[in-house]
């Protein structure tokens, strides 16, 4: 029995010298160019104008009105959220807003779809003005989402311990994220 043993280690001990020579004479070219990359899996055919309304702003809007002071003729009230329903949906938002910003920091995204027009052209640039501020600077706009991305995980900590204060005080700076960016790349200066 113990004698195939001895047989088969030339045959392996051949075949890993011969693996090993086949290594070492592969050609090392350090001249090749790296591989390209393949392409992105990612879809990126929604536009930035439909990531601020069909994500960023109603999620933001659902948590700047979870905590409001209505002043009527019942007096003052203020309001929190309170049920568990209300913390959910808070947290749906907060965990929107986070993945909204990174869907805001990915490439190849268009600023409206093509033919749209700004609203108030006065006072905001147009979408292609806004792409030429875009490709001039991506870095900012990068830094712009991560404070908003920012913003939104303070949230995200406020809601899952139930922190009204904070919740109130990182909705403030929710706010001024979403500025913040409009301020560098829509809205026209001195306005
Ligand atoms: C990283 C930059 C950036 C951040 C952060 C950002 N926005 Fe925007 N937002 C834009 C740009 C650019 C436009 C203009 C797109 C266009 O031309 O329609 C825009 C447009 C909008 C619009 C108009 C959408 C429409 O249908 O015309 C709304 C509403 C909006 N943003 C809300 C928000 C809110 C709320 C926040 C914060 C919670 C926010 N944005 C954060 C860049 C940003």
């Amino acid at each position: 029995m113990h004698q195939a043993a001895p047989k088969t280690t030339p045959l392996t001990v051949l075949l890993t010298l011969f693996l090993l020579t086949a290594c070492s004479e592969a050609p090392v070219d350090t001249e090749v160019a790296a591989p390209a990359p393949p392409p992105s899996p990612y879809d990126t055919r929604i536009t930035i104008r439909e990531i601020m309304a069909s994500l960023v702003d109603p999620h933001a809007d659902a948590i700047w009105n979870s905590v409001r002071v209505v002043s009527d003729s019942n007096g003052i009230t203020e309001y929190y959220p309170e049920t568990d329903e209300e913390w959910l949906a808070l947290r749906i938002s907060a965990v929107s807003i986070i993945e909204g910003a990174n869907a805001l920091m990915m490439t190849g995204r268009k600023v409206a779809p093509p033919g749209a027009e700004g609203e108030f052209p006065e006072y905001e640039f147009t979408p292609e003005e806004v792409e030429v501020r875009l490709a001039a600077d991506r870095q900012s706009w990068v830094g712009f989402a991560g404070t908003l991305q920012a913003a939104a995980v303070q949230l995200l900590d406020a809601i899952d311990s139930r922190d009204t204060d904070k919740l109130t005080e990182w909705g403030a700076h929710l706010d001024e994220a979403c500025e913040a960016c409009h301020s560098a790349y829509w809205y026209r200066a001195g306005i």
